[in-house]
This record gives C-alpha cells, structure tokens and sequence, in this order.
C-alpha cells in the first residue's frame, strides 16, 4: 500500500547554526495531511529549529524540504507558497506580534495575501472566536497578558487558513482553561481538515492530543503512534521525557490483570473514569 504523499517533508534534513556544532543530522520527518503530531524533546534538543526548518524560516543545510512532494525553492515564489501553506506560531508571542492592536495584528497575514476586506473581517473574527478573544480585538499587544498574547499570535496564523499549522509550544503559559479552549479551537481545525504539529514539553497532552509522536533525542528523530512512543522507556529515557500518566496507569491495570494486554489505555482522567464505569457496569476484565 503506498501512503499519500505528505504536505511538507524533511527527507535527510541537517543544520548547524553559524560556527556552531550540527543541531540537527540526516533527518526525515514527513507530516501528512490530517495528522496530529506532537514534537518533544529536551530543551536545546532542537525542536524550535526542526519547525523553523518545515516552514522555511530556515534552510536545511543538507537534504531538502519538500512541499507535496517537490522540492522547495528558496525563492520568493517558492517561499510564498510554503507560507501560504504552512503557518508557524513562535515560542515566543513577543517574536511574532508587532502591530498596534490585536485586530491589526490577526488581520495582518490575510490583508498581505491580498484578500478583499469583508474577507479579512469574516477570518480575524474567526480567528478571534477560535482562541476566546474577541474581547481584545482593540486592546494594545503590548498591554496584554503573556498567556493573552500568545492566544493573539496563534489567532495570527489561524487567520491565514493554513493546511499545516505548526506551534512551538503554544500551551506554555497558557492557564488551564486556556489550555482546554486552545485544544478545542484545534479539535475544530482539525475537523475542518487543518493538520497540525506542535512542539510541547507536555508527555500528558501529546497522548491525549497527537496521533503522532515525533522524539527528538541524542539519536536522531524517531517518529510513530503517540501511544508507542511514549510507552518506550529507553526513547523516554533518552529524550528525557517522563512517562505519561494514562501510560502508567494502563502499566498498573495490566500488572494487576485488570486491563487486557490489547486493550485501549486510558489517555485523560475522563477515560479512566469511562473506563471504571463499563468496568464496574458489565465486569469483563481478564483474570
Ligand atoms: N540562533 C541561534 N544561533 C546559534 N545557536 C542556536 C540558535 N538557536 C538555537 N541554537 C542552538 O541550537 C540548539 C537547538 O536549539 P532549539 O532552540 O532548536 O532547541 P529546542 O528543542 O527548541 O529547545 P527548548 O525546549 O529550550 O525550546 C541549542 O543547542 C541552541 O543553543
Ligand atoms: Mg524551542
């Protein structure tokens, strides 16, 4: 069976910053259409430079980056295209905002691609929805909050309608209900096609998020189902990465025989407490 040709792909991609030692080597990352992938990774692991490399921030040093399927040309044609389809939201809010107004920041990227007004309106007021701040639309960038500015530059690139949005780590600093209505503004991009990689720290949200894991650890990038990965011990150990909690509460079922070896873990609290109540309603644990 052949797979569908990936949106953007880095097919042994390499960079090193000016005078500096190889940040990244030989490095295939593929991200299909559709897909969920979550990036993790030590601090200096190199994950802000992998996604600044997908969306053209960066050039691969060697290997290349492909944009369904062609190579990408660093030229102004090529890099507007890569743009128009691939969005890159900052760690830093700081780095991407700089218009007066969180209305004129969000409707930067769309009036820049030329669209007639009423479509810019319909897409920042979109945008604004998606991430809970309609309520700031005039207020000053700089007068917001951190967690507030990094919602407004996450609404910036959601307003470009990209097919890959990629974060680098849009949860950091994010309270908990920012959290969830960032998770549901992705539920609802994802549901309209919008694929989406994100760099997190996060072991519990990339298994209950992604459907992908991508694990950059001193052996290079290794890529697969969230659940697999993140149940590795050594890739765990050697990204640094703790286990997840649904991981080791699916550990402890299984020890106790009181989860099938088969059967689905428990990724949230919610699917654990899902999980008593079939349990406790019609018993069918193996013995
Ligand atoms: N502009 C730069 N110039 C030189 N070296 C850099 C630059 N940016 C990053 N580096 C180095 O490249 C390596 C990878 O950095 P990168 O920011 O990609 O890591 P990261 O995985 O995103 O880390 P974090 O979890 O802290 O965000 C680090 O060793 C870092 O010091
Ligand atoms: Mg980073």
């Amino acid at each position: 069976m052949t797979s569908p040709t990936p949106v953007v792909e880095l097919v042994k991609a390499g960079f090193a910053y000016e005078d500096g030692p190889a940040v990244l080597s030989g490095v295939d990352f593929a991200v299909a259409e559709g897909r969920a992938i979550a990036l993790l990774g030590r601090n200096g692991s190199g994950k802000t430079t992998l996604l600044r490399l997908l969306s053209g921030g960066l050039r691969c040093g060697s290997g290349s980056l492909l944009l369904d399927g062609a190579e990408v040309a660093y030229d102004r044609k090529g890099l507007t295209r890569l743009r128009t389809t691939v969005q890159l939201v900052v760690q830093d809010p700081d780095d991407q905002l700089f218009a007066a107004s969180v209305g004129q920041d969000v409707s930067f990227g769309p009036m820049n691609l030329g669209l007639p007004e009423e479509e810019v309106r319909l897409r920042v007021r979109e945008a604004l929805e998606a991430l809970d701040i309609v309520a700031l639309e005039d207020r000053p960038t700089h007068l917001l909050s951190y967690g507030q500015r990094k919602r407004a530059a996450i609404a910036g690139a959601v307003a470009m309608r990209p097919r890959v949005l990629i974060m680098d780590e849009p949860t950091a600093g994010l309270d908990p209900h920012g959290q969830e209505r960032l998770l549901e503004a992705l539920e609802r991009l994802r549901e309209a096609g919008t694929t989406v990689v994100m760099a997190t720290h996060d072991v519990d949200l990339a298994l209950r998020w992604a459907d992908e894991a991508a694990v950059l650890s001193p052996a290079g990038l290794r890529t697969g189902p969230v659940g697999e990965l993140l149940a590795d011990d050594a890739l765990l150990t050697a990204a640094r990465l703790r286990r997840p909690w649904g991981t080791s509460v699916a550990r402890l079922l299984r020890a106790h025989g009181l989860l099938g070896a088969d059967a689905a873990e428990p990724r949230t609290p919610e699917d654990l407490d899902a999980w008593v109540t079939a349990e406790v309603a019609a018993p069918g644990r193996p013995s």
